[in-house]
């Protein structure tokens, strides 16, 4: 039997309920698929430093590099706002991302039928909505330097710095991911501003000539934020730098009706990153109320980029959508009328489709 190393990084807030379910889910795509799963637990963010005094600790830097792909839940905890930068549950996140050296991270953004009421775009709009953002993650605004600050405190610094190396490589996993949609990049930039986003233009478009069945235009990071609520559906993949995808991801995100339901993937040359796109939610944790889709979403990621099981990723996919069908919704997604269900509800919902898909099979 196929086995995978799996290194489970639950993290902070609601991560570890989340994670939870995304692992049950795992496990239920193991015995459906049979695949087996060996999953090594470790902390990250608050809880790298609870364990460690560090938000990545040593061991989970080991077992990750060592592992064939790596399901995180999220990092973040109030109680460490005021703490040093090194002491920041979001520096071990940046740490993790530049040591698997992922550096593309795609987030995509689609729209389940049955969700139509829950975005507060008007359903037209949302009428073929089918996105995906590709994040360059290891370069730009968050890893500059220098960077912090001077005189006392009195003024800051951070560097915006890209090579057309680094734009090139997540230009290349653009592209290629249009192959396999709709054939359109839109790169977004500030190219009538910054001299980074004309490095970055340029750049993109000597990339486009090797992709000559695909097109591509460029859009203003303003105007793309504007378009990404007024027309989403012209959108196929959005191919931007580092700070501008962390702002319209979540501004897509809104697309889908929740948060909660969007997963991603981050990669590179070695095991991927795969994470919801939600973070900690600090209020909703313990409650049993999260909504488990962004990370069942981000499982179906993991086997299809991190591990190439298809059909694996597929089934997850359709047994999400089968749930929302049948009508479960966590509260961020219940509308007047609807009983909401908890995270691990939800969680059960989903395993037994998948195992429920994997009766019909046999029969
Ligand atoms: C995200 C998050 C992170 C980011 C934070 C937690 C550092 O917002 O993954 O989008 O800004 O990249
Ligand atoms: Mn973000």
């Amino acid at each position: 039997m196929k086995t995978y190393a799996i290194a489970v990084l639950p993290g902070d807030g609601i991560g570890p309920e989340v994670i939870a379910q995304a692992v049950r889910v795992l496990e239920a795509v193991g015995e459906r698929f049979d695949v087996r799963f060996t999953l090594a637990t470790l902390p990250v963010g608050a809880a790298g430093v609870a364990a460690a005094n560090d938000p990545l600790p040593s061991a989970t830097r080991a077992a990750v590099l060592k592992s064939d792909a790596v399901l995180l839940g999220a990092v973040g905890d109030p109680a460490l706002d005021g703490a040093p930068r090194e002491l920041r549950p979001e520096t071990g996140l940046l740490a993790l991302r530049k040591l698997l050296n992922v550096y593309a991270n795609l987030r995509p953004v689609t729209i389940h039928a049955a969700l139509l009421g829950c975005s507060p775009l008007k359903p037209e709009r949302l009428r073929d909505v089918d996105l995906l953002v590709v994040r360059e993650l290891t370069g730009g605004l968050y890893y500059g330097e220098p960077r912090g600050r001077n005189g006392g405190g009195a003024s800051a610094v951070n560097t915006l710095a890209y090579s057309a190396s680094e734009i090139d490589r997540v230009a290349r996993v653009a592209f290629e991911a249009a192959r396999g949609r709709r054939r359109l990049v839109t790169s977004v930039d500030k190219a009538n501003v910054l001299e980074v986003s004309q490095l970055w233009r340029e750049t993109v478009t000597r990339v486009a000539r090797d992709y000559p069945d695909v097109r591509l235009e460029h859009a203003y990071v303003d105007t793309a934020a504007m378009r990404l609520v007024s027309e989403p559906a012209t959108f196929d993949v959005v191919l931007t730098e580092n700070m501008f995808g962390d702002i319209l991801s979540d501004e897509a995100a809104v697309l889908a009706g929740s948060l909660g339901l969007l997963p991603s993937a981050s990669l590179g040359a070695g095991p991927g990153l795969f994470e919801p796109v939600h973070g900690s939610a600090p209020p909703l944790a313990g409650r049993d109320i999260a909504n488990p889709i962004g990370a069942i979403a981000t499982v179906a990621l993991l086997l299809r980029h991190g591990l190439r099981l298809d059909a694996a990723a597929e089934a997850v996919d359709d047994a999400i959508a089968a749930a929302l069908d049948a009508g479960a919704r966590t509260q961020d997604l219940a509308r007047a009328g609807e009983s909401p269900i908890g995270t691990t509800e939800m969680g059960t919902r989903i395993v037994e489709l998948i195992l429920a898909e994997a009766l019909e099979g046999l029969s």
